[in-house]
């Protein structure tokens, strides 16, 4: 018999990066955090002002220092669709073109500073990362989420939460089935992942200690990525006997190569003949409630290294496949493969699945 051979200890590698970031829509916020005060956004290695156009009424983000002398424009003030330098009092308008500078009789030509993508839909506000500067593309708008535009719905209660980590280690998540145990105290019943294009989901069906009542009630989760950000999930239990849905917003936004902002939000069906008020009340509780859930994965987060050589086992989730997904976002537009967009599904864990278990809830 051979004596046991101790291999040597594991090596975990985190290669030094670029600073580049991934290319698709990013949530800045709801509706309500752009207004007609210039906003300043720390994000993308940069500093980019936000604001509100008092015209158009739109949402606008422009790169922040002005090319004058560097003034920082998220000091300045709105003017009609236009956003003013404290500095000088050079106007910018939403398409980056200077348009007035009080004191001078020519605008410069050159006198153009980059004017970023948005999209306002799903009662959130979008901005486009595209680091080739490419437009928008078309087939990457975040679908429409219809309990927000329907009445009996309340509008998104958010939560910043700051994370010194990289954005693809927190969307490792989406495969990682182990961890619903040790950190949201859930046993997992069945669990599954599909990708398409830049869409990615997890299913999931568990019994939650936190977020249902007891041992036996089971909550179904969905959860979608679209584009390497926006992630938004739909979470079913039971609450005093009745089927209860609930929508979470999980979206973040990077700051530098080393930390990223999540825009965490819920959105809960109104009940019958309450107020706005104590809607708004139920919606914050279930707020607290969704948090100290997400609090546990934060604390995780903010202190795991980067790994991009993640050692795993027979029983964990295709943490290759989800990178594999991700790196797409990464990858210049010409030169992504077939092999990082194409269908596929993988299982986990059988059990009951996300559609039985929620016709068996309301039976
Ligand atoms: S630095 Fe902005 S107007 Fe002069
Ligand atoms: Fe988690």
């Amino acid at each position: 018999m051979t004596a046991y051979q101790k291999p040597q200890p594991y090596t975990i590698k985190a290669d030094i990066r670029e600073e580049r970031y991934a290319r698709g829509w990013y949530v800045l916020g709801n509706a309500a955090s752009i207004n007609d005060t210039p906003r300043m956004l720390s994000v993308f290695g940069t500093k980019l002002v936000a604001y509100r156009g008092k015209e158009d009424g739109l949402a606008h983000v422009l790169d922040a220092y002005c090319p004058h002398m560097g003034g920082d424009l998220s000091g300045g003030e709105v003017c009609a669709n236009s956003v003013v330098c404290p500095f000088h009092k050079w106007s910018w308008g939403a398409d980056g073109v200077c348009d007035d500078i009080p004191y001078a009789n020519k605008i410069p030509e050159k006198a153009v500073i980059k004017s970023w993508p948005t999209l306002e839909k799903n009662g959130l506000v979008f901005v486009w990362q595209d680091p080739e500067g490419g437009e928008p593309i078309a087939e990457q708008e975040p679908l429409k989420l219809q309990h927000w535009y329907a009445d009996d719905w309340t509008d998104w209660e958010m939560a910043e939460i700051p994370i010194a980590s990289l954005g693809r280690e927190l969307v490792d998540n989406m495969c990682d089935m182990a961890h619903f145990g040790p950190i949201h105290y859930t046993t997992v019943k069945s669990f599954m992942n599909t990708m398409n294009g830049h869409v990615f989901v997890q299913k999931m069906v568990g019994g939650h200690t936190i977020l249902t009542e007891g041992d036996d009630s089971l909550i179904t989760s969905v959860a979608t990525y679209e584009g390497p950000a926006y992630m938004t999930t739909t979470m079913t239990g039971m609450m005093d006997g009745l089927p209860m849905t609930v929508h979470l917003l999980v979206s973040h936004i990077p700051q530098d190569m080393g930390n990223f902002l999540i825009n965490f939000g819920v959105m809960v069906k109104k009940a019958e003949g309450s107020t706005e008020a104590e809607n708004k009340t139920m919606a914050e509780a279930y707020m607290e409630k969704n948090i100290e859930s997400f609090n546990q994965d934060v604390a995780i987060w903010n202190n795991k290294c980067i790994i991009d050589n993640p050692l795993m086992c027979d029983g964990d989730g295709p943490v290759n496949l989800v990178r594999k997904w991700y790196s797409q976002f990464m990858t210049n537009a010409a030169d992504i493969t077939n092999d990082q967009v194409k269908p596929r599904e993988h299982v986990t864990m059988e059990g009951p699945t996300v559609e039985e278990t929620i016709a068996s809830m309301s039976q």
